[in-house]
């Protein structure tokens, strides 16, 4: 096979050795009785790291915003949530089919959501229209590439909503902490609920967990089940995903170091798609281009893989199984790439 860098996602990353090692060791129990003790640890530090009560293990991040959906709300609520977050566009319409939830939805370009445009849509109960339940926010927001949430714009949101829960789709959690510098308790204070993935960045084969309030959470254990997210002897996965928490962390940062260069690569390649490197924050680097489907597929005939996350949208993302290398190849691809063009 000719080479090929694969930047379509930092889920593709592959369980380190020593992942797949305390995999193998794990102790396990039928996590149906709570007798999983390795998931027990892990939901433990979880909740500790986010500076909330408890947290539950489930098999995917969907999972996990959909738990919270559904112990927020009740069916005829309306969420408001930014147009491109992934749980409005990335779910299959989960949130209808799960919840009966409609979501009101804001301008997330910035992959922010405006205080003014929330608080609009909150004040509308007083114009006969349904009142605003909650609101869910994503940090790192995907489609904007990878941006992190402002803490303090995120705080004054929360503040201002009037008790409303808020949740915090968290899928790259980890990446907004080390690029922001907080600690991801920091990141979660202002959330009622909040999910984080240990399959993307930090390289755990499977899993994600939800955290929050311990009487919403326990709720969240009835609705994983009826889900059919309540697993048995699920200590093998959660052992991964300890090791991730313990080792995989810190290294993001050289993921988003990737993800600058190939910014600059992209920049160049196209300059008309005004891809600015200084704006990376995270792994992402997202950009509109009118032929964005047509550049993937070519660049995919080449050996470099990204994809699209709307028809005119290209996403690349960079992860643990990328490394400087791989961007030489990259780079030595965008330039003949260019000078066939
Ligand atoms: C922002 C965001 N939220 C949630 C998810 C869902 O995670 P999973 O694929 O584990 O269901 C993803 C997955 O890519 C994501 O990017």
């Amino acid at each position: 096979m000719t080479r090929h860098v694969d930047l379509r996602s930092d889920t593709v990353t592959q369980p380190t050795p020593e992942m797949r090692e305390a995999m193998a060791r794990a102790v396990v129990g039928d996590d149906g009785f709570g007798d999983d003790p390795t998931v027990r640890e892990l939901e433990e530090r979880f909740a500790t790291l986010l500076g909330k009560e408890a947290a539950i293990f489930v098999p995917s991040g969907v999972m996990a915003n959909q738990i919270a959906l559904r112990v927020l709300t009740r069916p005829g609520d309306v969420i408001v949530a930014g147009r491109h977050q992934h749980v409005v566009s990335f779910e299959m319409g989960a949130s209808a089919r799960n919840s009966s939830v409609q979501f009101a939805l804001v301008d997330d370009a910035s992959g922010e959501l405006a205080i003014e445009d929330v608080m609009d849509l909150i004040d509308a109960a007083t114009d006969h229209q349904v009142p605003v339940a909650m609101v869910a926010v994503e940090n790192t927001h995907m489609f904007s590439g990878g941006m992190v949430w402002n803490h303090d714009r995120l705080s004054a949101l929360a503040h201002a909503m009037g008790g409303r829960p808020l949740h915090l789709d968290g899928a790259r959690l980890f990446n907004a902490a080390v690029s922001s510098g907080r600690t991801p308790s920091e990141l979660a204070a202002p959330a009622t609920t909040v999910m984080a993935c240990l399959s993307k960045g930090l390289c755990a084969p499977v899993g994600s967990l939800l955290a929050g309030p311990a009487s919403l959470m326990a709720n969240g254990r009835i609705e994983r089940k009826r889900l059919g997210g309540a697993m048995r002897q699920v200590g093998i996965l959660a052992a991964a995903g300890l090791v991730a928490l313990d080792t995989m962390v810190d290294r993001l940062a050289q993921d988003h170091a990737r993800a600058r260069r190939l910014a600059e690569l992209l920049s160049a390649a196209f300059p008309e798609s005004g891809v600015d490197p200084t704006t990376v924050q995270t792994n992402i680097v997202s950009f509109n281009h009118p032929q964005a489907r047509q550049i993937v597929h070519e660049l995919k005939e080449r050996g470099v893989w990204g994809g699209t996350v709307a028809p005119r949208r290209v996403r690349f993302v960079t992860h643990a199984d990328v490394d400087d290398d791989d961007l030489d190849f990259v780079a030595d691809v965008l330039s003949s790439f260019t000078a066939d063009r």
